[in-house]
């Protein structure tokens, strides 16, 4: 695909870490049951996959939010679009994200959800842009550390195509001006 800048992380690669997240995730939670909790919309394979290996027992919500700020930057006010469907009260949380950038998402919904009295949240995210984070928050399972590139693919979306993508892609630079 003309798109394709290059291929970063390619299936075998993702599937490979996704499973191994599981199984760190399901000794962690032993003897637990624990609520995956998908943001839409980016979300949505990384917890499909993950959720299929781990092996205690897991239900399932997804929360839809939306930023404030432009299509390219992040500015950490958010609007629940979508909220969830069940309380979290006295639940073991664990926020499953395609990629932290800002961090600034994150660090809003966690104090949105702390104040529904869970038992605990975590997060797990499949990419950590590490090198543009603005706030301080702890991020307890990260899939790959990557560079800041535009990237897309397996959740990822360029102008809302190519999440079906079961690859992580770099954007091929003349698609976008910034
Ligand atoms: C992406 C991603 C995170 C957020 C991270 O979502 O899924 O939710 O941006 O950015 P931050 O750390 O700088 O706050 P996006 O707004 O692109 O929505 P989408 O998942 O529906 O594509």
């Amino acid at each position: 695909m003309d798109i394709v800048d290059r291929i970063l992380i390619s299936e075998d690669e993702i599937q490979k870490r996704v499973r191994e997240l599981a199984e760190e995730i399901s000794k962690d939670y032993a003897g637990k049951e624990v609520l995956l909790l998908c943001i839409l919309k980016g979300g949505l394979m990384f917890l499909a996959d993950l959720a299929k290996h781990i092996t205690v027992p897991v239900t399932m919500d997804f929360i839809g939010i939306s930023s404030y700020g432009n299509a390219t930057t992040s500015s950490g006010v958010v609007r629940i679009v979508k909220d969830l469907e069940d309380s979290i009260e006295g639940k073991h949380v664990l926020i499953v994200e395609d990629i932290i950038d800002s961090g600034l998402t994150l660090s809003y919904l966690i104090n949105s959800l702390s104040i529904r009295n869970p038992a605990s949240i975590k997060i797990c995210t499949l990419l950590d842009k590490q090198v543009n984070r603005e706030v301080d928050i702890t991020v307890d399972y990260v899939g790959f550390t990557v560079p800041n590139e535009f990237l897309v693919g397996y959740g990822l979306d360029f102008q809302e195509y190519y999440r079906n993508i079961p690859y992580i892609f770099i954007l091929n630079p003349k698609y976008y001006t910034d």
